[in-house]
């Protein structure tokens, strides 16, 4: 507490500002920007799935649309590794994986109205109050998604967990999105999805599409 009456006395004074100001990179700034053509030497629709485990859904899809290029964003350093190998092996070159917290990079790093879909599969729920820093959705990524994606684009989401689906779905509506009656294609084909489906537990799914 004692470091935030800080912080906000410090901010209130117009000559520590100013002077902060001259050194300070703001957030917008271009320095936190990737540059999807860059990395695939071309440019085309970019789609990305957060949180994207082994990738049994995202080499699926970066396989069915060769015109498309494919972002898999991994916070798990082990998981990575399975998954880049995997993804390495399919052979295709619409398809990068990146090693990091897709928060970073959704609330920093992407251009305004950059990215033609979102994939959210079965995102960890992090039931527990102690534990809340680690859950992934929170109003700023819902209006993060919403900010990054192209007009009409959609974010599509699924979770096993039905608290967590009465929680997330109306966090995304009150960011702008609409809930669009379209299938969620890896509500079914990744490899938590497939696990679910085989032990008949119900799947919570649901498309977000920004209005035009
Ligand atoms: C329950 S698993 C689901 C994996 C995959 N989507 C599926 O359905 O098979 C959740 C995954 O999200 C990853 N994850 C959790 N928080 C993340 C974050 N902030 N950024 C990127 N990945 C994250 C975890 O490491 C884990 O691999």
């Amino acid at each position: 507490m004692a470091r935030l009456r800080k912080g906000t006395r410090i901010w209130g004074n117009p000559q520590a500002r100013e002077i902060a100001e001259r050194v300070l990179i703001k957030s917008d700034a271009k320095l936190f920007t990737i540059d999807p053509p860059a990395m695939f030497g071309r440019s085309a629709p970019i789609e990305i799935e957060i949180g994207a485990g082994k990738g049994e859904f995202i080499i699926e899809r970066a396989a069915e649309f060769p015109e498309r290029d494919f972002i898999a964003v991994e916070l798990s350093g082990t998981i990575t590794r399975v998954l880049a190998v995997r993804c390495g092996r399919a052979g295709i070159d619409n398809l990068r994986v990146a090693r990091m917290d897709a928060r970073t990079l959704v609330n920093l790093m992407l251009e305004e109205s950059s990215v033609s879909a979102f994939h959210i599969y079965f995102p960890d729920p992090w039931p527990k109050e102690r534990h809340v820093k680690h859950r992934l959705f929170t109003p700023t990524l819902a209006a993060n998604l919403y900010r990054t994606l192209e007009a009409g684009a959609i974010a599509y989401v699924a979770t096993d967990v039905r608290d967590y689906a009465a929680e997330i779905f109306p966090m995304m509506e009150l960011a702008g999105f609409i809930r669009a009656a379209e299938a969620v294609p890896g509500a079914v084909r990744t490899g938590f999805a497939r696990k679910y489906v085989a032990a008949g537990k119900p799947i919570f799914s649901a498309a977000f599409r920004k209005p035009l």
